[in-house]
């Protein structure tokens, strides 16, 4: 994560993540879930926190179980965190079984193959291994024709260690949606034949779909970094991210002029634009050309014409002169920009926002694990 290298005197922007925050999201849910514990899902970096860091603050506040996604992402969690139980949820890969022993992962099966694979794998040691039935994503985990295999041949499971047999919502922060309680009933069948291990369903909205969902283990991802994992509700999680950009220029502009690439904005009168060092190479999202906004000293400021590469330009003429000059910090994202806001501005979900915040930014970490 080459960001925590780049000195702030030489970033164009500064992205703070609230370790302290983290923690308390985590503790509220788990306050939530009435004694049901809960495992963090910290792939892509943490959702673009940095795994290596929100892992030990998790871990810290109680957390003993994190599930990424790819086999090199929970290597690389392993050496953060040599006492967790760290689960890959992409399924096996038949080429890299030993790399599972070696740091002690527990790949997520799903598949009959998976399951044959890893058995014959472990021999007579039976490593741990979760099973992933799919209850109605169509993407990873047992479909239901492999599920009744099983059923009719249980056999095929012995000398399985498993540690959780778990499924995804689909639509979870639809709380109206009868895909959910289709695929509660479809796990709850599917748990009939695969009673071992415990049951683990629930990501963050699912959480707040009542204890039906909660089973003997959650799941969950987003909610822990800050974003509303309630839509059209109060969001019951505090924000952990900040992202500042340093004005590199103020330019002033008089009527007709017009704003960056294809001259998608015009000004009316006249006005002052500051330039902004931060781009969709950033992960500040191209979509938010004309829709977003900063905030300086509790101003809002329009974001005017297209996100360059490197690049954004604000509207600041409602700004005191003070506040305006090179090298003032507007607010991109926090607690006036929240991660949702930003992700509707751009036609997307908090998590794409996240996980693609940039590289380039100069990255502080604040309240140390406790
Ligand atoms: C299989 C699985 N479980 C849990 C999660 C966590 O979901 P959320 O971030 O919505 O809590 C994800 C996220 O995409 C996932 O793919």
């Amino acid at each position: 994560m080459i960001g925590t290298h780049i000195p702030k005197a030489m970033a164009g922007a500064v992205l703070r993540v609230d370790l302290d925050a983290i923690q308390k999201n985590y503790r509220a849910l788990i306050d939530h879930l009435d004694g049901v514990p809960a495992a963090a899902v910290v792939k892509a970096d943490g959702y673009g926190l940095g795994a290596e860091r929100v892992g030990p603050a998790l871990a810290a506040a109680g957390c003993r179980g994190f599930f990424v996604a790819h086999l090199a992402e929970g290597i690389a969690l392993r050496a953060a965190l040599p006492d967790t139980e760290i689960h890959i949820l992409n399924g096996l890969l038949p080429d890299s079984l030993y790399a599972y022993r070696e740091h002690l992962l527990v790949p997520v099966l799903g598949s009959l193959g998976d399951l044959a694979h890893w058995r014959s794998f472990c021999g007579d040691i039976p490593l741990p291994c979760d099973i992933h039935v799919d209850t109605g994503m169509l993407r990873l985990g047992l479909p239901p024709d492999e599920l009744d295999v099983l059923a009719n041949a249980p056999d095929r499971l012995t000398g399985l260690n498993v540690r959780f047999v778990m499924s995804h919502l689909a639509s979870a922060e639809e709380p109206e949606s009868d895909q959910n309680p289709r695929q509660l009933a479809a796990f709850s069948r599917a748990r009939k034949i695969l009673p071992m291990g415990q049951a683990c369903f629930a990501n963050s909205s699912g959480i707040f779909l009542g204890p039906d969902y909660h089973f003997d283990m959650t799941r969950p991802g987003v909610a822990i970094y800050g974003a509303n994992p309630t839509p059209g509700q109060p969001n019951p999680m505090m924000p952990s991210v900040t992202l500042k950009g340093r004005i590199a220029q103020v330019r002033h502009a008089t009527a007709g002029e017009t704003v960056g690439y294809n001259a998608t904005y015009r000004v009316d009168n006249k006005a002052l634009i500051a330039t902004v060092p931060v781009g969709y190479a950033d992960g500040y999202l191209r979509s938010l050309s004309g829709v977003a906004s900063g905030m300086i000293d509790g101003i809002m400021v329009p974001l005017v014409g297209r996100v360059s590469m490197d690049l954004i330009t604000f509207d600041v003429s409602a700004v005191p002169e003070t506040k305006r000059q090179p090298g003032q910090w507007i607010e991109l994202l926090g607690p006036n920009i929240t991660v949702d806001s930003l992700a509707a501005a751009a036609g997307t979900i908090s998590y794409e926002i996240l996980t693609n915040l940039g590289r380039r930014y100069h990255r502080v970490y604040t309240g140390e694990p406790k």
